[in-house]
Parts: C-alpha cells; sequence; structure tokens
C-alpha cells in the first residue's frame, strides 16, 4: 500500500490550523473583496467544459498554499496515478478502481481491449432498440430501467440532463424502490410489447431490483408480452443469475467498476438509448478531458484537488457539516440526489485504511433541489439560520428548453433564462454581501401600519449576516460532453477529500447491516411469521412496531 500519513498529523495540518486561528476563521469576504479586487481572476479556474469561480469562498493564497501543501504531504497525486494505473487501492474488497478506464482512449489504460469491445456491442444493441422505436408496425415505445443505488441514480441523472438530445420517440423510466408503488405507476402506464426491460444490477443479488425484476417479469407474462429474452435484458457482472432469471442478452463489466462510478458502463445503457451512441461518446470524451486534466494539472490548478481541498478546508477547520448543490438548469434535478451516493456512500467512512477510529470528520452532508425551486424552500435557512452552509451554483449559459416553433415561445423561454440566471447570481451576491441593519432599518424605516412590533425590532428580523460562501460552476451549455466532465469533476473532488481524510474512498460497508436485519425481520411480516416462540430477539421498540404493523 502506498504510505499515508494521517493529514492531522501533518505540517500542512498544522500550518492550516494556525492560519484558521489567525485568519481563515474571522475571512470576511467582503472585506476580501475591498483589499483585492482581482479576487475573481485569482480564484476563478478553468477546467475542460467548466469554469469555476472560487472567490466568494472563505479562502484567501495562503489557504490554497497550505491545502496544496496538504494534497502533497498527504500523498493525494500518489493516490491519484495508483487509481490510475490500476492499483487496487479499495482495499477492503481488494479491488481495483478503474471506472476512468472505461472513458481512457484506447490502448491508455487497462482493461482497453475489453472495454472498447463491450462498449461497442452495447452501443449497437443501444441504436438498435433506437431504430425498433422507428419500426411501423411493432415500435418500442418504452424503456424501463430496474436497478438502484449506482444502477440508478447515475442514468436517471443524466437521462434528465440529456433530454432535449434524446430520441423523441422514446420514454424512459427508471423504477428503484422495493416499494411496490414505484414499480406499479409505471406498469400502469406502458404496455409489455412496447416495453424493453433493462435489469441493471452490478451483483443481480440486490433485494430491490430482484423484486421489481420479478414483479415485471410476471406482469409482462400476464399480459402476453412475448419472450422475455426479446424484452429483458440486463447490465450485470453476474451474468449466471441474469441467465437464471431468463435473460440472454446481458452486458457486463468488471468488479473495479464501483455501483457509483458505474454510469460510464453498461449501467449507462439507458443513457445510451436515449441519446445513442454518439452523445454516449460525447459524454465519455467530457469526462476524459476531466480525466486528463486531473492526471496532469498542478495542484494549484487542478480543478477537482481544489474543490475536494476546500472540502476538507470547510469540513475540518471551519466545521460546516453540510454543502448544498443548487444547479440552475432543471435537467440536473436529479445531480443532488446522485452526488449523495457519490459523495456520501464514498466518504461517509469513521476509520482510515487501516481501520484506525479518525479523530477528524469525513463526509459532509450534501443535499440539494435545482435553483430556482430551492429558493422557496430553504434558502430561508441559508440566508439567515444559525448554520454556515457552503452553497454550490451551477449555471448553465445557453439553454436547450424547446416548445414547438413560436416565435413568440422562443422570446418567453429565452427571457426565462435570463430571469434564471439573474436569480442563480442573486443568491450568491445575497449569500456573500448580507445586509446590515442599518440598511434594513434604512429600507422600511416604519414597521407596517398595526403590526406588534417596531422598526428596530423588525430591522432584526430583515437583517441578513452574509459572508456566506459559495462557489459557482459556468458551463456554456448543458451537453453529453459538458456533462461528462461534470460528473468526472465530482467524481475526482471526492477521491481528493477521501485520500487526504486516508479513507477507502470505494467500500461502502455501511449498507450492510441494515440488509442483513432486514433479511431477519423479513419472515417475520410474512403470514404466520408472528408466531410466538419463532421470533429472534427484539428489542422493545421493533417488537412494538412489529406489533403495531399487526405481526
Ligand atoms: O447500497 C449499496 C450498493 O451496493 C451500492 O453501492 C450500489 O450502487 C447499489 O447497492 C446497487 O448494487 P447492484 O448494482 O449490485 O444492484
Amino acid at each position: 500500500m502506498i504510505p499515508f500519513p494521517r493529514c492531522d498529523a501533518t505540517a500542512a495540518w498544522a500550518a492550516l490550523r494556525g492560519h484558521f486561528e489567525a485568519h481563515g476563521r474571522d475571512l470576511d469576504l467582503r472585506e476580501a473583496f475591498d483589499r483585492d479586487p482581482a479576487r475573481f481572476e485569482r480564484f476563478g479556474v478553468e477546467a475542460p467544459e467548466v469554469f469555476c469561480d472560487l472567490s466568494k469562498n472563505r479562502i484567501d493564497a495562503a489557504t490554497l498554499h497550505f491545502l496544496a501543501d496538504l494534497a502533497r504531504e498527504c500523498g493525494v497525486e500518489a493516490w491519484r496515478d495508483a487509481m490510475l494505473a490500476g492499483e487496487a487501492i479499495n482495499t477492503t474488497e481488494g479491488r481495483a478502481v478503474l471506472h476512468t478506464a472505461l472513458r481512457a482512449p484506447p490502448g491508455t489504460a487497462p482493461f482497453s481491449d475489453e472495454v472498447q469491445a463491450t462498449r461497442e456491442a452495447m452501443l449497437v444493441f443501444a441504436e438498435a432498440v433506437r431504430a425498433r422505436a422507428e419500426n411501423g408496425t411493432r415500435p418500442l415505445r418504452h424503456v424501463v430501467n430496474i436497478g438502484i443505488g449506482g444502477s440508478d441514480l447515475g442514468p436517471q441523472m443524466a437521462v434528465a440532463a440529456l433530454a432535449p438530445f434524446a430520441h423523441p420517440r422514446l420514454e424512459l423510466h427508471f423504477v428503484s424502490n422495493v416499494d411496490g408503488h414505484d414499480i406499479a405507476s409505471v406498469l400502469g402506464r406502458v404496455a409489455p410489447a412496447e416495453t424493453l426491460f433493462i435489469v441493471a444490477s452490478k451483483t443481480f443479488t440486490t433485494q430491490e431490483t430482484m423484486a421489481n425484476a420479478a414483479t415485471a417479469k410476471a406482469w409482462f407474462l400476464a399480459g402476453g408480452g412475448g419472450e422475455v429474452a426479446e424484452h429483458f435484458v440486463a447490465a450485470t457482472s453476474n451474468v449466471e443469475a441474469a441467465a437464471r432469471f431468463g435473460i440472454t442478452r446481458t452486458f457486463g463489466f468488471r468488479d473495479w467498476v464501483g455501483g457509483r462510478y458505474s454510469l460510464w458502463s453498461a449501467i449507462g445503457l439507458p443513457i445510451a438509448i436515449a441519446v445513442g451512441a454518439a452523445g454516449f461518446r460525447e459524454l465519455l470524451a467530457g469526462a476524459r478531458a476531466m480525466d486528463e486534466h486531473f492526471a496532469s494539472a498542478p495542484v494549484e490548478k487542478n480543478l477537482p484537488m481544489l474543490l475536494g481541498l476546500v472540502d476538507v478546508w470547510y469540513r475540518n477547520f471551519h466545521g460546516f457539516a453540510s454543502r448544498n448543490v443548487a444547479p440552475y438548469h432543471h435537467g440536473l434535478k436529479r445531480l443532488p440526489a446522485y452526488l449523495q451516493q457519490l459523495e456520501m456512500e464514498s466518504n461517509g467512512k469513521r476509520v482510515d485504511r487501516e481501520g484506525r477510529a479518525l479523530p477528524y470528520a469525513t463526509s459532509p452532508v450534501v443535499w440539494g433541489e435545482p435553483g430556482t425551486n430551492g429558493q422557496h424552500a430553504y434558502f430561508q435557512m441559508l440566508h439567515q439560520g444559525t448554520e454556515t452552509i457552503p452553497v454550490e451554483f451551477i449555471l448553465v449559459k445557453q439553454a436547450d428548453a424547446r416548445a414547438g416553433s413560436s416565435a413568440a415561445v422562443r422570446d418567453a423561454l429565452a427571457s426565462q433564462q435570463r430571469m434564471l440566471l439573474a436569480n442563480g447570481l442573486a443568491q450568491a451576491q445575497a449569500l456573500m454581501q448580507g445586509r446590515s441593519t442599518a440598511d434594513a432599518l434604512a429600507e422600511q424605516p416604519q414597521a407596517p401600519a398595526g403590526a406588534p412590533i417596531d422598526a428596530p425590532t423588525l430591522a432584526a428580523h430583515r437583517t441578513f449576516p452574509g459572508n456566506r460562501p459559495s462557489t459557482t460552476f459556468v458551463l456554456e451549455r448543458l451537453t453529453p460532453r459538458s456533462l461528462g466532465a461534470l460528473i468526472a469533476l465530482y467524481e475526482h473532488r471526492v477521491f481528493t477529500a477521501g485520500a487526504i481524510w486516508a479513507i477507502d474512498s470505494f467500500d461502502q460497508w455501511g449498507v450492510e447491516l441494515g440488509k442483513q436485519l432486514g433479511n431477519r425481520l423479513l419472515p417475520l411480516l410474512e403470514e404466520g411469521g408472528g408466531r410466538a416462540g419463532e421470533k429472534p430477539a427484539l428489542d422493545p421498540s421493533t417488537a412494538g412496531l412489529l406489533a403495531r404493523l399487526g405481526r
């Protein structure tokens, strides 16, 4: 294993601690901009397809200098190189971590021939599915992806993001929850003969996916849909289990593709069906460009590394426990959910690579909604709550919203795009600038007539402390290529923070216990399962709740 120091034992950590106490804790963004009007230029970072404005963060040149030292002392570059070379850096599972090989140019990464061949087979199939949508007599209308976690969130997020580029006559659906309401609502909208099911599961054992696939198959057979093998395909590493289910067409991938990093593999089949082979290749090309940037740019100009380092700065020095993601593009509405798995399943860990309990915090809570919806829900707390929550704005310059060919509608949509961007910019500005009590009082020197409150008290309610940090990404346009770059940016940022924290970002043992206990409880919920003497020892709360549920 590559040696790794504990980050909190490095000289850079000590320097950051001193810097935080002396300057970092009290850094005021408004004063920082007054002192340095070139702050925007200084803290703007160009990366493939993404410009990032870091200037509204509570950092200065010294912060970045010490953070870059921290990256070097913790061996982030060495760990990155080991990942790219296919070393088994997922130590608890003894696996390589090679999602980057899925988008590498031919011959430049491990398993290249196999990767190219599998991808070609998948893309040929995706094009055939698209062609079946054009078939005049028995057209295909619906594609239902059945999967959960990484076998759902990535493809679902990307298909939503790329809707303007999608096949116009194919509707993509995603079913994940073991709750039957999920699949029932989709099955109620599709017809067996017009539907292709993709059972997406790396292991082909996941309870939710197996249950939904079985329900889909029963529904399909009951509806006289035809041959299961014609309407069900699988994206999986477990070809035998898929065959036992009755699926003969399988698209595989290796165990070195982690679930939350798998949308570039056969798990991306719904994306390839939606946007076609060329679109999928563009997605890969965008990610590859970001990989090359991550692999070669010096730490100080390496956007994924800088973002990961600022995450560490906020989490471990400022103590900010969460980060809000605010994509100002409705197509990115599933991005926060996707990032929750990517970040929190990767870096929500409490021991280091050698199993020692960590004395410092790891993954923040990541959450969000697309702008402007979030503004009318929880931005109140972001502006005036007692917690400081860094916000990440994603702005997309050019929109692809279309609704017919009327010039009036086109103009209306263009105006909405301007409103959207103005809102995103304004929120970042308001978070930083705030509004003083004096300004609030000057704007409203009298309380409303009849209000049981005086003007100074009201002004206190209308005061915004400001100095709330945010990062803004700008994309020219949301295309397969820029989306690929954006996702790879997040992947490598998560990697960077995990490498600093000395954790295995690629396992997920924390999901196991609940699964095991669920399997023990399941028989108790079955008919007759509640008979005395057969129950495993239960805590009184669980026993009481079971009784409430009639068992
Ligand atoms: O929840 C744990 C997990 O293993 C995720 O990491 C993964 O993305 C998901 O379950 C689905 O797993 P599979 O693709 O094997 O069905």
